[in-house]
């Protein structure tokens, strides 16, 4: 959707300061090359909203907790999720939960609910435990493992056997390969300045076809497989809740839960591996809080409450590695923050990666420091300088299920294993999510301890 300004709007749009832009491309080309240090730029350039042009897009960039908070919670009816880049991701990956809005986001969001609140969350436990033992009993010991390929591979196997609670036999790789592509192709394809639709066969298109008719293909089995093999459970899971309640989009629900809820865990794992090769002792703390709770390779509920240190270096690797970097919004009124006006038809974009690593909300930002997130530093948080899983009404449905998920992983690999990691230099890729350029790699040692 371009921005269409009325002229007090568009003069009002103009005022605000902004770096300088090519004509048509304003700055797309800097957002493809390097969206982050583009950003952060400005920031410093700017020390306030700034704003950019992207394609026929009039955005402003929006730092600190009291515009997160605006945005996305206190005046979050003025905004919509359905921004230019949003609308294309829509032509992708359909009517799923991540980009519908209104009537239709109510029914889907009620309905599903119930499969993400605490309490069925928490009977997943033995499940997820029982997948991540069977995997890392295949882990050679002794040998050189890729952290980037394994965790995606099992946050993506505890996702079709919890969330989607399918048997059916999945090519593991082919669909890990699939979600890749759509991933990296689709960023490219929603922040381009020329919209070429999936009709016309470019590289890009062919890729994407090919990533998409692996999940409808996979999707098509596991519908027909609970069609067939329907059992009457006492807590229904979300395909239940769906086909009970006659969503007629289930489709593209599940399809929207592959690509929300894989990539993101997968990204927090892999850099909480990453931030914990390069600080030793947060390691030695982490493996004596594990060591001191778990006593088996069962995790209870109540052994997860208790990995407290755990969690928190969870919590600080989302801090400087938010898998989510930036949450855009569509202003669909004229809206004030702070006697700052924001014209209806502008896109309002926050980011994570930078308020969570602004020194004005945040002591030493830049340290890897899970104490912050342990009682009592906590109370010294604000809760908006903080938003991995977003805030108000759109925040992550999956975010407990995620933290309970990372939680277990974390736990069963540090207790079992020793990790050298062979990379020396990691490089940002923010693409639709934030991930590592390069696939980690280290060699992995038994545990003696
Ligand atoms: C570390 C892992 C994760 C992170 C950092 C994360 C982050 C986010 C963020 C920031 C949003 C809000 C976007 C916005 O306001 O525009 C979101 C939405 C969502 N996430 Fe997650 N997510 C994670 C894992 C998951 C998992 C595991 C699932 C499902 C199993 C999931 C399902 C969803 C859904 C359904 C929405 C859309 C909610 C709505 O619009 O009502 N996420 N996520």
């Amino acid at each position: 959707m371009s921005s269409v300004l009325n002229k007090r709007d568009k003069q009002i749009f103009k005022s605000i300061p902004g770096p300088k832009e090519f004509p048509v491309l304003g700055s797309s080309l800097q957002l493809a090359k390097d969206p982050l240090h583009f950003l952060l730029n400005c920031l410093d350039e700017f020390d306030g909203p700034f704003r950019i042009t992207v394609g026929p897009s009039k955005a402003i960039f929006f730092d600190g907790p009291n515009y997160v908070e605006h945005i996305l919670l206190k005046q979050h009816a003025n905004f919509s999720k359905l921004t230019t880049s949003f609308l294309r991701l829509k032509l992708f990956l359909g009517d799923g939960l991540l980009t519908i809005e209104g009537d239709q986001w109510k029914k889907i969001r009620g309905t599903i609910s119930p499969c993400f609140h605490q309490q069925y969350i928490q009977n997943l436990t033995e499940k997820i435990n029982s997948v991540v033992n069977q995997s890392l009993n295949n882990w050679k010991p002794e040998g050189k493992i890729n952290i980037t390929n394994s965790i995606s591979e099992l946050t993506l196997k505890i996702l079709i056997n919890s969330i989607l609670n399918t048997t059916i036999e999945i090519d593991y790789e082919k669909i890990k390969c699939a979600l890749k592509t759509i991933h990296s192709e689709l960023f490219t394809k929603i922040m381009s300045p020329l919209f070429i639709p999936l009709l016309i066969p470019t590289p890009t298109n062919l890729k994407l076809k090919k990533g998409l008719k692996i999940f409808d293909e996979t999707i098509d089995r596991i519908i027909q497989d609970r069609i067939n093999n329907s059992i009457p459970s006492e807590k229904p899971d979300i395909i239940d809740l769906m086909m009970e309640n006659g969503i007629d989009s289930l489709k593209d629900q599940i399809l929207m839960f592959f690509v929300a809820g894989h990539e993101t865990t997968a990204n927090m794992l892999i850099w909480t591996w990453y931030l914990l090769s390069k600080h030793p002792n947060v390691s030695k703390k982490l493996l004596a809080e594990i060591k001191g709770v778990l006593t088996s390779d069962n995790i209870t509920f109540s052994d997860i409450k208790n990995l407290k240190y755990t969690k928190a270096v969870l919590l600080e690797s989302l801090r400087l590695y938010p898998p989510v970097w930036t949450i855009p919004r569509r202003t669909i009124k004229n809206t004030i923050i702070d006697g700052f006006e924001i014209p209806k038809g502008t896109s309002a974009i926050l980011s994570t990666y930078i308020t969570h690593r602004n020194p004005k909300y945040w002591d030493n930002p830049a340290d890897f420091n899970p104490d912050r997130f342990l009682e009592p530093n906590l109370q010294k948080i604000s809760k908006f300088s903080y938003f991995p899983f977003g805030h108000g009404p759109r925040q992550c449905l999956g975010k407990e299920f995620a933290l309970l998920e990372g939680t277990i992983i974390l736990a069963q690999m540090a207790r079992r294993f020793e990790f050298s990691m062979i990379n020396t230099k990691i490089t940002l890729d923010p693409k639709l999510t934030l991930r590592p350029k390069e696939d980690i790699i280290a060699v992995v040692h038994p545990y003696n301890g």
